[in-house]
C-alpha cells in the first residue's frame, strides 16, 4: 500500500482513533505523584471510567479545571512556527482571502469587519518569536480565531490543543423568544418554558437580564460572534436550543453555542454561569468540559504534550509521506469505504410530529398539519443536504415519494423548511430544484482561486485523462481522476458548453486583486462528471427524465429559515429564489426590529477537506512521468505540503472554502456571501415554536396563505396578490406560555434535555461523501 493511503485511511474512517487523538508514545499507568497539577487532576478524576477501555458515558470534569491544564502546556516555540508555516500552501486554495481583507463596504457595515488572514498569521509568527504566547493553548487559539473570525464555515482549521483534549459546555441551554410574536424577543431558559409547557402548568418562566452580570443582550451579541456563520442575526439563533439542529443529533450544533454546541464548544465559558432574572433571583451553574482523550499517566501538560502532540514524531511521519511514489492513489474506494461505518439508527426529533415519510437520522422529512385551515398544506423539512453515501439515495427518495404523497392526499401548498441546513452534497441541491421546478436549468456559476498548485494539478490530470475513453466502468483511480474538476473535459462552461482546454477552464482572470478560474458548471447529463460520492443521478437527467411537471405551483410554495442555512442549502435557495422566484421567510434574529436575511452561512458551494488536498498533492507526484517532473513538482507549490496540519489538526472536518458561488450576469464576480440579501417576511419565535415545531409551520401557513400576517418585518405580500388585503390580524393565538393540546410529550423532552446537554457532542459529518461532491459546513 503507498504511504499516503495510510493517511487517506486515517482521516476517513470514522471508528478509528485520528489524529492527535492516537497517543505517539506509549502510556504508562504511573501513579499520580502531584495532584496540585491541574492535567494530573483531570487524570484522576476521570481514571475510573477509562480503566476498562473507551468509557460509555462521556466524561466530564470543571471546565476551570480543564483550562486551567490545558493552558499548563508548554509552548514549544519552533513546533508551534513549524505547525504556522505548514498552513499556508493550504490557505492557497481559500477562494476569498482577498474579499475578506478588502470586503464590499455593504459587508462591512452589514454582515462583518475585514480580516487580513496573511497579516493575522504574520503577527501569529511575530508572537511566537517575541515569547508573546504564554502557552501551547494560547499560540492555539490564536490560531484558531484567524480561521475563525473569517465566518467562512468552510474556512476551518482546529489545531489539537484547542479541540482534541476537551470542549467546553454550559448546562443550560437558552432560547430567545417573543411572548407574543410581536414584541421583541427575550431570552429564557429553555428548561423553563419546557416547564411552562407542561399539561396544567401555571409556571410563568422569567426573562434572563444579566448574564455573569452583564447585560444579558450585548453578552449574547458578543458571544454569538464565536459562532461559524457571517450574518448575525443567523448567529444570535445559533446561539439558542433549535429543534431542527437537535433533530439531527450530532450532526447539528446541538443545544446551541451558549451552551456549548457547534463552535461554542471551543471557547472557554468561565468557571460558572451566572444568570439574573427580570424577578430578581440570580442562579449560578457550574460550567464544564467533556474529556476526549485518555488522560491515564498524564500528570501534567509537559505529559499532555509528549503523549498526544509530540512534534518529533509527527514530523517524521510528515517526511515520510513526502510524495515520490510511482503508484497511483485510490481516492473514491477510500472514501466511500467510511460509509459502511455510519450509522442507521434512528435519530430522535423532540418537538416533531408523527411524518407521513423521513429519512432515519432526520435529514429529511415530510409532514402534513392537524385542522381544516391546512388540510392543504405539506411541510418538506430538510434541515440537511446529507453528506453520507449510505444516504444519499434514502434522501432522494424521501423528497420524491413525500411530494406523490402529497399530491395523492391532494395538498396543494408546501413549506419548505431548511432550518438547520448546513449543507451536504452538491447535487441533492440540484436534484430537490429540479423535483420541484423541472422546468429550469440550475444555473450554479462556481469558480476556484487560481494559483499554481492547482494549475499543475490540473495540467497533469487533464493530460491523464486523455489516454481513456470518457466512460464509467474504469477503474476507481482513473475514474477520479476524469470525473474531477481536475480534468478539463469534467464539467461545463458559463455557457453550459465544453471546455476545449484546461488553459481555457484554468484561466486565470483577475477580480478584486486575486486570480480565479473560468466560470464552471456540473454539466449534469455526464455520468462521468456527475458520478463518485454523489450515488444518484439528478432529477431530470439520464435516466430520470420522466420528472417534467412541476408538483406545486410556484405561488404555493415557500421556504422557511432559521439563518443556518449553508453550503449546498444556499445553492439551493440561489436557484429557488432568484430562478425560480419563491420566496421567503426568515425566523428569529437579534432582538431589535427590521428585516433581516434568509441565508446566513457561508454560500460557497465546495468544500476541500486539507486531507483531500494533500491527496490530490500526492496523487500528482504519483503520475509524474519522469525524475525530472517530479523535481519540478518539488521545487514549485506542490512541493511545500506536509501532513503536519493534519497530524495536529483536531479529529474534525478541516477545510477550505475551494468554490465561489456567483449570481448569474454578476459581471464583478462577487463571492454569494459577501452580498446581502433580505428575506421577504421576517417572524419571531414564540415559547411554542420551540416546543413544537408545528407552531412554527402553522404560523408560516396561516401568513402565506390563510390572510393572518406574522411578518414583524418586511410583508406577507409574497407573490402579489391573494394575501395583501388581509394584512388584518396579527397569528397570536392563545397565551404564549400555556402548552399545545395535542402537541409533543413535553415531559419526554425534559428528560431527554438533561440527557442530551452534556452527552451530544458534536459529530464529524460529511465525510462519507467524496470530497468532490460535498458542499458542508462542519457544525
Ligand atoms: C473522530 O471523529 C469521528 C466522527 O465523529 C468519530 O467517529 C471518531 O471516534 C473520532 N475519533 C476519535 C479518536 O475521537
Ligand atoms: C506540585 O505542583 C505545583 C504546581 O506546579 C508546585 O507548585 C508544587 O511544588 C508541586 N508539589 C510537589 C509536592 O511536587
Ligand atoms: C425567577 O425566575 C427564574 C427563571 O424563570 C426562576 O428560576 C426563579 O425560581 C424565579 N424566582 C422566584 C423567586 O420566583
Ligand atoms: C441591555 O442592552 C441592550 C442593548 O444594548 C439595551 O437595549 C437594553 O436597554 C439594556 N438593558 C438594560 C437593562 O440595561
Ligand atoms: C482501489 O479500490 C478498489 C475497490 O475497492 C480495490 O479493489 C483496489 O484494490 C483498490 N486499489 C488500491 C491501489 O488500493
Ligand atoms: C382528492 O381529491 C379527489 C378529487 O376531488 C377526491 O376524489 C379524492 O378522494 C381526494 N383524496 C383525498 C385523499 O382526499
Ligand atoms: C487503474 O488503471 C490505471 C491505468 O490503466 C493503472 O495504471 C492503475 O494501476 C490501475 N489501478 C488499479 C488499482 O488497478
Ligand atoms: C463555452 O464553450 C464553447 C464551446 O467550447 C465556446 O464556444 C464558448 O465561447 C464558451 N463560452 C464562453 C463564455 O467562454
Ligand atoms: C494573475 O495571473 C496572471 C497570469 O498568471 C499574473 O500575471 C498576475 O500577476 C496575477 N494577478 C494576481 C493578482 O495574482
Ligand atoms: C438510474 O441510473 C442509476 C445510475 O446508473 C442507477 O443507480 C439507478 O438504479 C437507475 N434508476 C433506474 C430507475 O433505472
Ligand atoms: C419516474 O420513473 C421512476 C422510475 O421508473 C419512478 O419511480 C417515478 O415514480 C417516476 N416519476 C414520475 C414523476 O413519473
Ligand atoms: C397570483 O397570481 C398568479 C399570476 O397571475 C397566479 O398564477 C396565482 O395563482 C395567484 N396566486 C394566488 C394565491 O391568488
Amino acid at each position: 500500500m503507498p504511504p499516503f493511503l495510510l493517511t487517506i485511511i486515517f482521516f476517513f474512517l470514522g471508528g478509528s482513533f485520528a489524529s492527535a487523538s492516537v497517543p505517539r508514545r506509549q502510556l504508562a499507568t504511573r501513579t499520580i505523584q502531584n495532584t496540585t497539577q491541574p492535567c494530573a487532576e483531570v487524570s484522576a478524576s476521570v481514571a475510573s471510567l477509562f480503566a476498562t477501555g473507551s468509557p460509555t458515558t462521556t466524561p466530564t470534569v470543571a471546565a476551570e479545571l480543564a483550562y486551567d491544564c490545558l493552558n499548563s502546556v508548554p509552548l514549544h516555540a519552533s513546533q508551534a512556527q513549524s505547525l504556522l508555516d505548514s498552513l499556508y500552501p493550504y490557505i492557497l486554495w481559500q477562494t476569498t482571502t482577498s474579499y475578506l481583507k478588502n470586503p464590499p463596504a455593504e459587508y462591512v457595515e452589514k454582515i462583518q469587519p475585514a480580516v487580513d488572514v496573511y497579516g493575522e498569521l504574520s503577527q501569529i509568527a511575530t508572537n511566537i518569536s517575541s515569547g508573546a504566547y504564554q502557552s501551547e493553548y494560547e499560540f492555539g487559539f490564536s490560531v484558531y480565531k484567524v480561521f475563525q473570525t473569517t465566518h467562512d464555515g468552510h474556512f476551518t482549521y482546529v489545531p489539537d490543543i484547542i479541540g482534541s483534549f476537551f470542549t467546553f459546555g454550559r448546562p443550560i441551554p437558552l432560547v430567545s423568544v417573543s411572548e407574543d410574536g410581536v414584541s421583541l424577543p427575550k431570552p429564557y431558559v429553555y428548561a423553563d418554558v419546557l416547564q411552562a409547557s407542561l399539561a396544567n402548568s401555571s409556571y410563568t418562566p422569567s426573562a434572563i437580564t444579566e448574564i455573569d452580570g452583564q447585560n444579558s443582550t450585548e453578552y449574547l451579541l458578543n458571544l454569538s460572534e464565536v459562532g461559524s456563520l457571517q450574518d448575525r442575526d443567523a448567529l444570535w439563533n445559533n446561539l439558542f436550543y433549535n429543534l431542527a439542529q437537535v433533530s439531527l443529533g450530532s450532526s447539528g450544533t446541538t443545544t446551541g453555542v451558549f451552551s456549548g454546541g457547534g463552535r461554542g464548544r471551543w471557547i472557554y465559558p468561565g468557571a460558572n454561569t451566572s444568570l439574573t432574572f427580570e424577578n430578581g433571583t440570580t442562579r449560578t451553574y457550574p460550567n464544564f468540559a467533556r474529556v476526549l482523550v485518555d488522560f491515564t499517566g498524564i500528570e501534567n501538560g509537559d505529559d499532555l504534550y509528549d503523549t498526544y502532540i509530540a512534534p518529533e514524531e509527527v514530523a517524521a511521519t510528515a517526511t515520510a509521506t513526502a510524495m515520490t511514489t510511482a503508484s497511483i492513489g485510490n481516492v473514491t474506494s477510500v472514501t466511500s469505504a467510511s460509509a459502511s461505518a455510519t450509522s442507521t439508527t434512528s435519530t430522535p426529533a423532540p418537538g416533531y410530529p408523527t411524518p407521513v415519510i423521513r429519512q432515519s437520522n432526520n435529514l429529511n422529512g415530510g409532514y402534513f398539519l392537524d385542522g381544516a385551515e391546512y388540510s392543504d398544506v405539506a411541510v418538506l423539512s430538510v434541515p440537511s443536504f446529507v453528506g453520507l453515501d449510505s444516504a444519499e439515495q434514502e434522501f432522494q427518495f424521501v423528497n420524491q415519494q413525500f411530494i406523490a404523497d402529497a399530491l395523492a392526499a391532494n395538498k396543494t401548498k408546501l413549506i419548505i423548511d431548511v432550518s438547520a441546513n448546513a449543507g451536504g452534497t452538491i447535487l441533492q441541491g440540484y436534484d430537490l430544484f429540479k423535483q420541484l421546478f423541472p422546468q429550469y436549468l440550475p444555473y450554479g456559476a462556481t469558480r476556484f482561486r487560481a494559483h499554481q498548485g492547482f494549475n499543475l494539478i490540473g495540467e497533469k490530470f487533464s493530460e491523464f485523462s486523455t489516454q481513456f475513453p470518457r466512460e464509467l466502468g474504469l477503474n476507481d483511480t482513473v475514474e477520479g481522476i476524469i470525473s474531477s474538476v481536475f480534468d478539463y473535459q469534467t464539467d461545463a462552461n458559463i455557457t453550459y458548453q465544453p471546455f476545449t482546454s484546461w488553459p481555457v477552464k484554468y484561466g486565470p482572470h483577475e477580480y478584486n486583486g486575486d486570480n480565479f478560474t473560468s466560470i464552471i458548471r456540473w454539466n449534469l447529463s455526464d455520468p462521468v462528471s456527475i458520478v463518485g460520492g454523489s450515488d444518484i443521478v439528478v432529477t431530470g437527467y439520464l435516466n430520470r427524465t420522466n420528472f417534467t411537471t412541476e408538483p406545486f405551483a410556484r405561488d404555493n410554495v415557500i421556504i422557511v429559515y432559521d439563518g443556518y442555512c449553508a453550503s449546498t442549502c444556499t445553492i439551493f435557495s440561489e436557484f429557488m429564489r432568484q430562478q425560480a422566484g419563491v420566496k421567503t421567510i426568515a425566523l428569529g434574529g437579534r432582538p431589535q426590529p427590521g428585516i433581516i436575511q434568509a441565508v446566513g452561512g457561508v454560500k460557497g458551494t465546495n468544500d476541500y477537506p486539507w486531507s483531500y488536498i494533500k491527496e490530490l498533492v500526492d496523487q500528482t507526484f504519483a503520475l509524474a512521468n519522469s525524475s525530472a517532473e517530479t523535481a519540478y513538482y518539488n521545487s514549485s507549490e506542490l512541493g511545500t505540503y506536509s501532513n503536519l496540519p493534519l497530524d495536529r489538526g483536531a479529529n474534525v472536518t478541516l477545510a477550505v472554502n475551494a468554490r465561489d458561488g456567483i449570481r448569474q450576469g454578476d459581471t464583478t464576480e462577487t463571492p454569494l456571501q459577501f452580498v446581502y440579501e433580505t428575506a421577504d417576511c421576517r417572524i419571531l419565535y414564540t415559547p411554542e415554536m420551540t416546543v413544537d415545531v408545528t407552531a412554527i409551520w402553522k404560523t408560516v401557513a396561516d401568513t402565506v396563505w390563510n390572510g393572518k400576517d406574522a411578518c414583524i418585518a418586511g410583508s406577507n405580500d409574497f407573490y402579489g396578490n391573494g394575501t395583501t388585503t388581509k394584512r388584518t390580524e396579527k397569528v397570536v393565538k392563545r397565551a404564549a406560555w400555556s402548552r399545545t393540546q395535542s402537541g409533543p410529550d413535553v415531559e419526554a423532552m425534559m428528560q431527554m434535555l438533561n440527557e442530551t446537554i452534556v452527552r451530544n457532542t458534536n459529530g464529524q459529518f460529511g465525510v462519507g461523501v467524496s470530497p468532490l461532491k460535498r458542499s458542508i459546513m462542519s457544525p
